[in-house]
């Protein structure tokens, strides 16, 4: 079964070809972080905007890159919801436009549980039921999936996401964006134990996060007490910025993994899968792997998938469509879904 994935739903135009649930034949993306830099943030209209100039030639590439014709196409799977209205809008209306005019089915699928299901391509033998740990630049959350249909959301983080930190950290750094990358090569250099920063306990068993504390504890450190963000760095800095780095990393990591493990042990869960931007991250990777009991294998999808992708989108979509989903030409965008 061959399906084409299409993913607009943030700062990516992304689209890729996957043949059936678990096999990825081609994934591009068109990044806009030079777009969006000089903003300290991501612009929805300047994002849209650059969607609808760039998806037409991310999708032929996608089929060019699998070998793959329109009319070897069995469905088209788009992603619907959460993401930027104006986003989402284009990545839809040309994912209908494709179907309609070819007669081919179009499946809605969830940007979240896409990024669930990104680790199976590289895990032949992943099968429901697990534990999901979803950690992007919007979203933090862990999910019991026990079915395609069936994704209980377990906790989230009450404030930002985990990338979001890595981002906002970056700032602080003097970093580029995206955060994660470049916060971790700094923090390859840095000793992780040379600053204690907070990390968030929730409640003991809780199974939810929380990023803003070690935000606010990153930003009093670098500018002192109460210091504000467009602050210098206070003078009498007592570790260098790579040890803030790799302090935080180690910090955000673990606060990553203990609620993690907690949801894997209370669902008796034999896999633990970790999908978003944030699980390219090698500390989380690392720690993850070494903190985990026997008998529960830790999953992770090739760097490539971790952060958004047309082909995660595709292959959600094979499994729906399998499952006997297919989306009616009216369907909408919902930009809140989950929240
Ligand atoms: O999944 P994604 O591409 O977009 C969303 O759906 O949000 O995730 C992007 C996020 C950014 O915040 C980025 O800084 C973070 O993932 N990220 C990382 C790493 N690579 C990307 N965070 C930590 N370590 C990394 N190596
Ligand atoms: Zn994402």
């Amino acid at each position: 079964m061959r399906i084409l994935g299409i993913d607009t739903s943030c700062d990516d135009t992304a689209a890729g070809v996957a043949d059936g649930e678990r096999t990825v034949l081609s994934s591009v993306v068109a990044t806009q972080h030079d777009l969006h830099a000089a903003f300290g943030g991501v612009v929805p209209e300047i994002a849209s905007r650059a969607h609808a100039e760039r998806i037409s030639v991310v999708v032929r590439r996608a089929l060019a890159d699998a070998d793959t014709r329109l009319e070897d196409l069995d469905a088209i799977a788009v992603t619907t919801r959460p993401g930027l209205v104006g986003s989402l809008l284009v990545g839809v209306a040309f994912a209908k436009a494709l179907a309609w005019s070819r007669g081919i089915p179009l499946v809605d699928v969830h940007h979240i549980e896409a990024h669930a299901i990104a680790a199976r391509a590289d895990h032949p033998d992943l099968a429901y039921p697990y534990v999901c740990l979803v950690a992007s630049g919007g979203h933090t959350a862990l999910y019991a999936c026990r079915g395609p249909r069936e994704i209980e959301r377990l906790g989230q983080t009450q404030d930002d996401a985990a990338g979001e930190c890595f981002d906002k950290v970056a700032v602080l750094l003097g970093l580029p964006q995206p955060g994660g990358p470049s916060v971790s090569r700094l923090a390859a250099d840095g000793r992780a134990d040379a600053v204690a920063f907070p990390r968030h306990r929730s409640g003991g068993e809780g199974l939810d996060f929380s990023f803003s504390g070690l935000k606010t504890a990153v930003l009093y450190y670098l500018k002192g007490p109460g210091g504000r963000r467009d602050a210098p760095h206070r003078a009498d800095l007592p570790v260098g910025l790579a040890d803030v780095a790799a302090s935080f990393e180690r910090a955000a990591v673990e606060s990553l993994v203990a609620p993690s493990l907690r949801a894997a042990a209370r669902e008796g869960a034999r896999d633990l899968v970790v999908g978003g931007g944030v699980a390219a991250n090698r500390e989380l990777r690392r720690l993850l792997a070494a903190r985990a009991p026997a008998g529960l294998a830790v999953r992770f999808p090739r760097p490539g998938l971790c952060a958004d992708n047309g082909a995660m989108i595709a292959m959600r979509g094979a499994e729906l469509f399998a499952g006997g989903r297919v989306a009616p030409l009216d369907l909408d965008v919902d930009p809140y879904a989950g929240d």
